[in-house]
């Protein structure tokens, strides 16, 4: 025990010494690559520049995508996907090879400012039924150990972005909280690994979700503005879910020996879309709320000083499961074609304004709507705004959505439109039977935000191919119909 004592006094001095060298300040965020279209890497890393992201946490190590953060020294996490974690936990050579690729390469060839690297995304998220709960902690040992032999354990630093479901409170007041009764062991046995190695826990914190899950969750408990009732723990006021759920986390490292361990936080936004409480209003009031919030580094109660933290995310992802929700694909700060959703200052650059991305290309200016002369009885209409909306992104129509105050003939087309825009305006794609056609006004409403999108060019990078998907089922429905 002594020992240990000793070993975690030199540690919590080293990790003192190491977040406050580290912390540059300035808010991260998250660069997300799960759409139909992607803009191009060297166009994402100038519009994190031309905002002032001096961090950048991505979810994978594509090549394309590193090599366009090279000499820019934005501090970047890189991330190893819950499903390669049994590759690289059972295999130290595994492991080895992905520093080797995915770290060595790109910090010596290519001057990459990797910082991090996240073992898994959310591993024990409860909808995963324990998958990666035993493969999770043999993950980040080999990693850690290859970073170690790779000479880079200084700069590199590993991590385990967690949601924040690892922890909760046996009462509603943060001083309660603890780990999770039934992965509170390999909780304890990776929150020791990372402070041992001198490294930070990462947790996603989501207010919005609490929202959504629950209709009676106090919606200015959510936001940073002082007006929810307060919960008083112990003489402690908490008015906002973000400060009382991140100290609920610094109660349970507290409670099991780790007062100490740095905490990132590694996800925190508002998506824009997808749910009555998803809008541009609420987006905005609460990241603005919590860059003023952690402005000036007053952070927690519980954690007072500067907060790491990584907005989630950059941009729109059309391609993201909606197992979630419908929100899930509308979380940017950033429409998916790099335009500002609404004012936001994130300090760090001399207009306070986002800056939209440059040099985008966009396919042409026409869309697919419902023919004027259809009639809205046409047997082939359901099928077809079925088919539409399975394969492109309708997440927009629902009850409370941008365009969900469209009418019948609106809806339709812009179902269809989003087809055909997702398959890169093809002829093909706007051949719903008899009930479609291309058209060079846009069908966008005067009012509102409801967007009648064009699709930009398609990315053709190293290793990914767009392919216009569905599109044969789509012939083969078109000669079904027609039958
Ligand atoms: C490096 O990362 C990429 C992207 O996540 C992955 O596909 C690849 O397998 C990794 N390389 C090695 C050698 O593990
Ligand atoms: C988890 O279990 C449920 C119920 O047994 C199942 O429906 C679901 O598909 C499982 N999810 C995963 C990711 O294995
Ligand atoms: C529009 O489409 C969505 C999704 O297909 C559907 O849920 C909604 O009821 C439709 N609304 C109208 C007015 O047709
Ligand atoms: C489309 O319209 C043509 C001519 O009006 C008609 O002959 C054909 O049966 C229609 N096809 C479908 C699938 O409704």
């Amino acid at each position: 025990m002594g020992w240990v004592l000793v070993q975690d006094r030199v540690s919590i001095g080293f990790v003192c010494l190491f977040m406050m060298l580290w912390s540059v300040g300035g808010i991260g965020v998250n660069w997300g690559t799960q759409s139909t279209h992607r803009l191009p890497p060297g166009t994402i890393v100038r519009l994190l520049r031309d905002n002032g992201f001096q961090r950048v946490k991505l979810f994978d190590a594509e090549y394309d995508t590193l090599k366009a953060l090279g000499n820019t020294g934005i501090e970047v996490m890189v991330g190893i996907p819950n499903d390669m974690l049994a590759t690289v936990g059972g295999n130290m050579k595994a492991a080895e090879k992905w520093v080797a690729k995915n770290v060595t390469q790109h910090i010596t060839s290519n001057n990459v400012n990797i910082r991090y690297v996240a073992v898994g995304n959310e591993p024990f998220l409860e909808t995963y039924n324990g998958s990666y709960l035993g493969i999770t902690f043999p993950a980040l040992r080999n990693i850690q150990a290859a970073l170690v032999k790779a000479g880079h354990n200084n700069q590199v630093k590993v991590t385990v972005p967690l949601n924040a479901d690892v922890y909760s409170s046996s009462s509603e007041l943060p001083s309660d909280g603890d780990f999770r009764a039934d992965i509170h062991e390999v909780m304890l046995t990776i929150v020791n690994f990372l402070s041992v190695s001198a490294a930070p826990f990462t947790v996603n914190i989501y207010p919005f979700i609490s929202l959504y899950a629950d209709p009676n969750f106090p919606v200015e408990y959510a936001f940073f503005d002082g007006n929810a009732s307060p919960i008083n723990d112990g003489g402690v006021s908490y008015t906002n879910m973000f400060d009382a759920n991140l100290d609920t986390l610094a109660h349970a490292l507290q409670k099991n020996g780790f007062a100490d361990l740095p905490i990132i936080v590694g996800e925190i936004g508002w998506p824009t879309d997808g749910d009555r409480n998803a809008n541009i209003e609420y987006a905005r009031r609460f990241n603005q709320g919590f860059m003023s919030h952690i402005s000036g580094g007053r952070g927690t109660p519980m954690r007072p000083g500067p907060i790491d933290a990584y907005l989630f995310s950059l941009i729109d992802e059309d391609a993201k499961s909606i197992a979630p929700g419908n929100f899930e694909r509308h979380w940017g700060i950033f429409t998916y074609d790099g335009l500002p959703k609404y004012p936001l200052n994130l300090g760090t650059t001399n207009s306070g304004a986002l800056v939209r991305a440059n040099g985008v290309q966009y396919l042409q200016k026409k869309w697919c709507v419902m023919k004027p002369s259809a009639r809205l009885d046409d047997p082939s209409i359901a099928p077809s705004v079925n088919y539409a909306c399975s394969s492109a992104d309708c997440t927009s129509l629902g009850y409370g959505s941008s365009c969900g105050n469209l009418d019948s003939r609106g809806n339709i087309s812009y179902a269809f439109n989003s087809y055909f825009q997702q398959n890169n305006q093809l002829d093909e794609a706007c051949k719903f039977p008899n009930v479609s056609m291309i058209t060079k006004t846009d069908p966008t409403p005067t009012v509102g935000n409801c967007r009648f999108n064009i699709m930009i060019q398609p990315y053709y990078g190293f290793g990914y191919a767009q392919k216009p998907s569905g599109l044969i089922s789509f012939l083969l429905l078109i000669l079904v119909l027609v039958l």
